[in-house]
């Protein structure tokens, strides 16, 4: 048999592909994260009355993060799973018109890394404390004998009130909105960065 350049380009082709498999799938193998806990609170407009809105949000990566074998002793060097940010807090003065876009938002410290949270636009184009969207970053990172081991992960989440969030709006005009019954927890598909 002669091999034309077709046919080792076919060959090539398929040599790939059974190469990038399993890396695609270990990818592919990376658990949704799970937002536990959203609150949204607006205040009322009224004269006097506290004028900041607040998101706050609780999520939890359950994946064990594997950063490679350091070069000092061989070891794996691991962040385990469950990995939380805890209390990311958007805080801003929607009574002068601001709206939380375009920042990036604390979340409590964590051990050998830590996580931020972004607000996005919903799915009506813009910013509404009754729909929008909210993009976490895991970043994993930390020292090892010397060396640094790093890894970043993201994923993005929709919320809106009538379906991922639920509540109320007393009659001050103070409005909260929480997940909603049967919807905890919010599952985010997330990706190596
Ligand atoms: C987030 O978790 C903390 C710690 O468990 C808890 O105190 C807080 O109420 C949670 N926040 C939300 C919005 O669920």
């Amino acid at each position: 048999m002669q091999f034309t350049t077709s046919t080792l380009a076919a060959i090539l082709a398929f040599t790939s592909s059974t190469v990038a498999t399993p890396l695609q799938a270990r990818q592919n193998a990376l658990q949704d994260w799970k937002v536990t806990g959203v609150a949204v609170g607006t205040p009322s407009g009224r004269p006097g009355s506290y004028p900041w809105s607040s998101i706050t949000a609780n999520i939890t990566d359950p994946n064990e993060i594997n950063l490679g074998t350091a070069q000092s002793d061989g070891s794996t060097v691991i962040v385990p799973a469950g990995s939380q940010g805890i209390n990311c807090v958007a805080k801003y003065f929607s009574k002068g018109g601001e709206t939380p876009l375009g920042r990036t938002w604390p979340c409590d410290p964590v051990e050998d890394g830590y996580w931020t949270m972004k607000v996005l636009a919903g799915s009506s184009g813009s910013y509404s404390s009754t729909n929008f969207n909210l993009k976490f970053t895991h970043v994993a990172d930390l020292v090892y004998q010397g060396s640094q081991y790093t890894a970043s992960f993201e994923g993005e989440g929709h919320f809106e009130v009538g379906n991922q969030l639920a509540g109320t709006c007393g009659g001050s005009g103070v409005c909260g909105w929480g997940l909603a019954p049967g919807k905890n927890p919010v599952l985010v598909k997330a990706n190596k960065i």
